[in-house]
């Protein structure tokens, strides 16, 4: 199957009532692994790459990378951005063949974010591609990006910054955080009052370490999409970690890699049958 459409996307989980998994990848063999758990799994969601992993290489490389890697999926897979930090990477990502795009432009003033984000959703909807935006801060890190202050998502405010940002998928601030030092507290009340007065589907970032019922509850109040990147990281370098513990002249990177394809792709397969099991 190609790379599928962010809206046919949603569309499709909307209609089998599934939370669609976004993971995080890094690289080649993580890309292969997460359409790899996926397809095992039978089950959608998207690959995604955030601005900051676009030092390692470039939306075209990648996009070819994760067009090989879903060519034989039979469950719909998109290929989105995440963390669009620039209107530069957001371009560069549509151009490249994403399908599905994040700006966030979260940590700026809220009238600078509703302009950022006004613009990169005017430019994606040219192409037919969905936009997802942010308001509120989580606490945490992401990667190379780290945000102390929690800034949880007000509920007067989404309407406007939906309206006036034109996107079609809210990201949100309710306790959820980026990484794993921190303890994600879901705030499940003020998520029913988001999606109460959010004409849009809802996103949570770090979804790594949030405890399967909370995510089961928070589908009952407009989840769509749920982020993961640590607990996909952390079994990546599990293979390599171990290996190295067993052995210090380890070099076999070939076999390492391949090993490293198969623990990611059970972790990418064990988190999207878990946040589908209800
Ligand atoms: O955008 C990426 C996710 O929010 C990653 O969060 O590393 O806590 O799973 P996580
Ligand atoms: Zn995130």
């Amino acid at each position: 199957m190609k790379l599928v459409n962010g809206y046919d996307l949603m569309n499709y989980a909307r209609k089998y009532q599934h939370v669609l998994p976004a993971f995080n990848t890094t690289n080649l063999e993580m890309t292969y692994a997460i359409a790899k758990g996926l397809m095992e799994a039978n089950l959608p969601g998207y690959i995604q790459i955030s601005s900051n992993n676009l030092r390692l290489s470039n939306p075209d490389v990648i996009a070819m990378i994760a067009r090989d890697a879903v060519k034989d999926a039979e469950t719909p897979i998109g290929l989105h951005l995440d963390h669009g930090k620039s209107f530069a990477d957001v371009k560069a990502c549509v151009d490249a063949g994403f399908t599905s795009i994040m700006v966030d432009a979260s940590h700026l003033p809220f009238e600078e974010n509703v302009r950022e984000s006004r613009r990169a959703a005017e430019y994606c909807h040219f192409y037919g591609i969905p936009v997802e935006v942010e308001l509120g801060a989580l606490q945490g890190k992401e990667e190379d990006v780290v945000n102390e202050e929690e800034c949880k998502t007000d509920p007067d405010m989404v309407a406007d910054f939906v309206e006036r940002t034109g996107c079609d998928v809210l990201a949100v601030s309710v306790g959820n955080v980026h990484g794993l030092c921190l303890n994600p507290r879901i705030d499940i009340p003020l998520l029913a009052r988001i999606h109460e007065v959010c004409p849009v589907p809802l996103v949570l970032h770090g979804g790594s370490g949030i405890p399967k019922e909370v995510i089961w509850e928070a589908k009952k109040h407009g989840l769509i999409k749920i982020n993961y990147g640590s607990d996909l990281r952390k079994a990546y370098i599990g293979t390599f970690g171990r290996a190295y513990e067993q052995n210090h002249n380890e070099h076999d990177v070939i076999h390492l890699s391949l090993e490293a394809v198969d623990d990611v792709a059970a972790k990418a397969r064990e988190l999207v049958t878990m946040i589908n099991e209800h």
